[in-house]
């Protein structure tokens, strides 16, 4: 199979500075050579046009930052994402801020009635312009996916919802805001908070979702925003929240995926050069697609050298 990377510098779902240049810090650590190892053919199909910063314009009717660009780069990634499928090749979209999972998921889920999305998150993204607390977009990503917030985000790719709250895990998630809490309720989202990894451990809180995700889809989305992992792992992010998902156990998650066999594109964001130390959460990124792509199915476990 072969792999499309796709760049999405945007920034204009938040607003701190920095993270437009994800994209750029991701193939900077090495992506295509590290994909090409485990034998893919890499694409690279540069990045998706998007508005600057210093030229967004934001609307005065709604407390939605940047509405008109955010849905405009949105609309550019969705035709890109569902050409990226058409032709059979997997679509892995390098962020930029979280909300262009909207865009992500709206070229996705053209593709079929039951699309499965795993949001490796400390954040739920389920925010509406009524419940949010920063009119910051990058929040909202997931709640627009369900069908929910301004039309000019929900009708991205010219229908809606993209997702069932049924086909959803979030795992992660350790900072909810109050109206997230009650949609998540009121949906019956699936959620693995921190409190669930420590407890059951990563293994089985992958092995149920897995399993969760096997019985109702048939695609399955990786949306990973880098601030699900622990900030001491992940510092370049910029709403880094303590007690989070280590290297080790992404890692793990990952290497459970790849074995699975279920994910079928993918999304690393929120990735902040300048936030960071070293481009050190780019590099983790690339590690974390490494093995999502089965660079640790290369070696069998029983093949590991062991002292005799
Ligand atoms: N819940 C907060 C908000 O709505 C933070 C969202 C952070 N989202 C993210 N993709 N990092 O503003
Ligand atoms: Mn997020
Ligand atoms: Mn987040
Ligand atoms: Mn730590």
């Amino acid at each position: 199979k072969e792999i499309s990377i796709i760049g999405v510098p945007m920034d204009l779902g938040q607003t701190r500075r920095g993270v437009d240049m994800g994209p750029s810090a991701i193939r900077y650590a090495g992506l295509s050579e590290r994909l090409e190892n485990i034998g893919y053919t890499v694409r690279d199909e540069g990045d998706i046009k998007v508005e600057i910063q210093e030229r967004a314009q934001s609307d005065s009717d709604t407390n939605l930052k940047n509405l008109q660009d955010v849905a405009e780069g949105n609309e550019k990634l969705s035709q890109k994402v569902d050409e990226v499928i058409q032709a059979d090749r997997f679509p892995l979209v390098l962020g930029g801020d979280h909300s262009i999972a909207i865009g992500t998921l709206a070229g996705l889920a053209k593709h079929t009635e039951n699309l499965g999305v795993i949001w490796y998150d400390a954040h739920g993204d389920l925010n509406t312009a009524e419940t949010s607390p920063s009119g910051n977009i990058h929040g909202m990503s997931l709640a627009v996916s369900l069908g929910l917030g301004h039309p000019a985000l929900t009708n991205i790719g010219g229908y809606s919802p993209k997702v069932k709250p049924e086909n959803i895990v979030i795992i992660g998630a350790r900072s909810l805001d109050q109206g997230e809490k009650e949609l998540i309720r009121e949906k019956g989202i699936k959620v693995y908070t921190m409190h669930e990894i420590d407890r059951m451990g990563m293994t089985k809180v992958m092995e149920e979702s897995i399993a969760y995700l096997k019985e109702r889809t048939d695609l399955v989305h990786l949306s990973l925003d880098l601030d699900g992992l622990d900030p001491d792992d992940a510092p370049g992010v910029g709403t880094p929240v303590m007690g989070g998902i280590s290297y080790r156990e992404s890692h793990l998650a990952m290497e459970m995926l790849a074995e699975a066999n279920i994910i079928t594109s993918a999304e690393f964001v929120e990735i902040n050069p300048i936030l960071d130390e070293h481009n050190k959460t780019a590099e983790v990124a690339v590690a974390l697609m490494g093995s999502l792509l089965g660079e640790k199915l290369l070696y069998g476990a029983e093949e590991h050298i062991t002292p005799d």
